[in-house]
């Protein structure tokens, strides 16, 4: 018999929309003075587990943005990375010269980024930074840097507020860790 699992508050909405600010004020910040060449930040954003995180990072930037999307895969439908990175949907716009900011709702083994930024990389953009909302350091297999991180967290596995457990729970406002 299947059993349900059980969810747990973690982040609140009001305490995720918190970091966010946070981060969005940093961002703005720090590119404000580097944008004059290219007219405006290069946003990629993870698909699908970025797309509620993006969406109101981007609203509290107050620097200009472009943003493209790119779908990757690691994990297959349960909680544990398969290690191979696939593309399933590739950018579309160039990147040469652009000052590239890569939007991820959490990074894990750090695989998903560290093939994002080196294959951004050849594309000769003019820098490529990461901004994940979380972080769980504790599972590394990878070393990336997360030049903009919300939080990290410990080790237990989230949904909600993008993030998926077998493509459930992630409309959910607020940030939960399930317990199976
Ligand atoms: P990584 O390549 O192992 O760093 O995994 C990155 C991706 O795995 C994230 O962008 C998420 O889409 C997914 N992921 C990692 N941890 C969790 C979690 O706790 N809940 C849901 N998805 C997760
Ligand atoms: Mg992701």
């Amino acid at each position: 018999m299947a059993v349900s699992p059980t969810l747990h508050p973690f982040l609140t909405a009001p305490e995720i929309d918190r970091l966010i600010t946070q981060l969005a004020a940093r961002i703005s910040e720090d590119y404000a003075p580097r944008l004059s060449d290219t007219g405006a930040l290069h946003i990629i954003v993870t698909l699908k587990g970025a797309l509620f995180f993006a969406a109101d990072l981007i609203r509290k930037l107050t620097v200009p943005c472009r943003v493209d999307f790119v779908r990757l895969s690691s994990y297959g439908a349960g909680t544990k990375s398969s290690g191979n990175v696939r593309i399933l949907k590739d950018i579309e716009t160039p990147l040469a010269g652009e000052h590239v900011l890569i939007v991820d709702e959490i990074v894990d083994s750090g695989r998903t980024v560290d093939f994002l930024v080196n294959r951004l990389k050849a594309s000769r953009p003019a820098s490529v930074r990461v901004c994940g909302l979380l972080s769980k350091p504790s599972r590394r297999e990878i070393p990336v840097e997360v030049h903009y991180l919300g939080r990290e967290v410990e080790d237990k596995f989230l949904v909600g507020y993008g993030l998926d457990y077998g493509e459930k729970y992630r409309n959910l406002g607020d940030i939960c860790y399930l317990e199976s």
